[in-house]
């Protein structure tokens, strides 16, 4: 490659899952080979690994003339990912669904990651971050048509489709990719989960998965050839 602004560029994909070699993970590691497959480097981020809480309402970030203004600063283990974010040309967000919601990390990060932007004014503005390339993995228990219906709604009114919006009203709007109907447990005979269709779920994940790996690889390359196109 010739060009040095693309031998520095990261995509971060940031975990906020906790099992690191589950369904999330996986859907990570493929959106991370189809973007260094395509020349850039990229990096997963696991945020079960850092010591951090949500926004702290310390309002560093809304001072007049503050020297964090516009940022968090906050002194934790989340500042220098924020940071790096900042400084990079994709981010990608994968958590798996808890309750209809992303996981309380995820959403811990994205107050951190969104609140230093807007101001408080009527029209909502905000102070333009970068426009990163967005792309957001789910995983989940449920299938299509109730991911759908039940946390992202009609118009995008349903929890997850407010996550989406923003995010699309940050950066650039978020291919989302998602594995559904995914394996829990490796033996589901260990625990209480009766309401599932062991076999059927089986069946899916040795099906359906690998496609669902197939697509956050393509996207991978897909949002790294964007990206390149940017640089150039
Ligand atoms: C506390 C908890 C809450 C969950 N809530 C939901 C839910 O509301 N909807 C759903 O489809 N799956 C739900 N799940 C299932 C996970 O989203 C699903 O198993 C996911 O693939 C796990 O990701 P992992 O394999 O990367 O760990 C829940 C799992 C846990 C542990």
């Amino acid at each position: 490659m010739t060009n040095t602004k693309t031998n520095t560029t990261q995509v971060y994909i940031i975990n906020g899952s906790p099992r690191k070699n589950w369904n999330t993970a996986k859907m990570c590691e493929s959106f991370k080979k189809g973007v260094t497959d395509a020349g850039l480097k990229a990096e997963i981020i696991n945020l079960y690994d850092l010591n951090y809480k949500g926004c702290y309402s310390c309002f560093a970030c809304k001072v007049r003339n503050g020297k964090s203004y516009g940022k968090c600063n906050y002194p934790d283990e989340l500042k220098e990912v924020l940071e790096k974010v900042s400084n990079s040309e994709g981010l990608i967000l994968a958590s798996h669904i808890y309750f209809g919601e992303v996981t309380a990390q995820m959403r811990a990060f994205m107050e951190r990651l969104l609140f230093p932007v807007y101001f408080y004014d009527e029209a909502g503005s905000k102070i333009p971050p970068k426009k990163l390339e967005t792309a957001i993995i789910y995983t989940m228990n449920v299938k299509h048509d109730r991911f759908n219906a039940w946390f992202v709604g009609t118009d995008k009114s349903g929890p997850l489709g407010l996550f989406e919006k923003w995010i699309e009203m940050t950066y650039e709007k978020p291919e989302i990719l998602c594995a559904y109907d995914t394996l829990q447990f490796g033996d589901y005979s260990k625990y209480v989960a009766d309401v599932w269709d062991v076999e059927e779920k089986k069946k899916h994940n040795e099906e359906e998965f690998p496609k669902e790996l197939e697509s956050a690889y393509k996207a991978g390359v897909k949002m790294a050839e964007r990206i390149k196109g940017k640089l150039n």
